[in-house]
């Protein structure tokens, strides 16, 4: 059994006007492996939100089944961090403050507490920033901010919905390389949203293509590059090919909408 096993899932939402259901994903099923990095690449509007709402608990299932670890997913629950592209983090407190934030949910001592909270924001880069409060900090480090506080309640999985998609180009590049370097470390499973197809390839074991209309599973295409991966895999033939075929797919969708790069939903 994966840690991650989504079956024959749909997703509905209100539609106060018509007084109809609006189904926005239906038919999905996945499973996803301990440890392993899965995107989720797609048009706006396909779902992919919803899909990781559901699975962090926080949209109810409507039709089938999701379980983490075998038990079936009704609420949030400390075995599941997400991480948003807004980073969520308390305004009038420190970045210490923010990543303690979720430990004082659980059972730690206060010096248990900052020690552990000061080790994820070194393992992020921002040792000399623990003092400073979320205005103080450019979009990435806010974003670093909010990607220690979801590591250091030591979850099992990871879901991250567009978390770098805020950011610019470059700051993007070496976020999704600082992820990849922590990921390898803390094997924690991870699910992530993303409409950039380098970044969805790059980071990924398998990524899943999500189509619209309701949203729908197209395609989980597998990414068979060697870890540790660099920078440089992304001139290569292989990567080119992973490339073409998930533009090909999303040119499917492209032709009947208007999709900017780095327009959201
Ligand atoms: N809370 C909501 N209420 C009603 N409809 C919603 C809600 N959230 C999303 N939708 C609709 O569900 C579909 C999928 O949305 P979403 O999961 O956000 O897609 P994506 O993240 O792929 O852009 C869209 O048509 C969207 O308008
Ligand atoms: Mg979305």
């Amino acid at each position: 059994m994966a840690q991650i096993e989504v079956r024959d899932l749909q997703i509905t939402y209100d539609t106060p006007k018509t007084g109809e259901r609006f189904t926005a994903v239906e038919g999905v099923t996945l499973s996803v492996e301990a440890g392993e990095f899965v995107t989720i690449v797609g048009a706006s509007g396909c779902g992919k939100s919803t899909l990781l709402l559901a699975v962090a608990g926080l949209v109810p299932v409507s039709g089938g089944t999701i379980a983490i670890d075998g038990r079936t997913v009704t609420a949030p629950g400390p075995d599941r961090a997400v991480v948003f592209q807004e980073a969520s983090l308390l305004p009038w407190r420190s970045v210490l403050g923010n990543v303690k934030f979720g430990l004082e949910m659980q059972r730690w001592t206060r010096d248990d507490r900052t020690e552990r909270a000061m080790r994820f924001i070194r393992m992020v880069g921002l040792a000399n920033f623990a003092d400073y409060h979320p205005h103080q900090l450019s979009g990435g480090m806010r974003q670093r901010v909010n990607i220690a506080r979801a590591l250091a309640v030591d979850p099992k999985v990871l879901l991250m919905d567009e978390p770098f998609g805020a950011l610019d180009a470059q700051t993007r590049e070496v976020m999704g390389d600082e992820l990849l370097t922590i990921w390898e470390r803390e094997k924690k499973t991870a699910l992530f949203v993303t409409h950039d197809i380098d970044e969805a390839i790059f980071l990924a074991d398998r990524v899943v293509v999500m189509g619209r209309n309701p949203g729908h599973i197209k395609e989980i295409m597998r990414v068979d590059i060697p870890r540790p991966r660099h920078e440089d895999v992304l001139d290569s033939d292989l990567f080119n090919g992973y490339r073409k075929r998930l533009r090909a797919h999303l040119a499917e969708d492209m032709a009947s909408m208007h999709l900017v790069e780095g327009a959201q939903a």
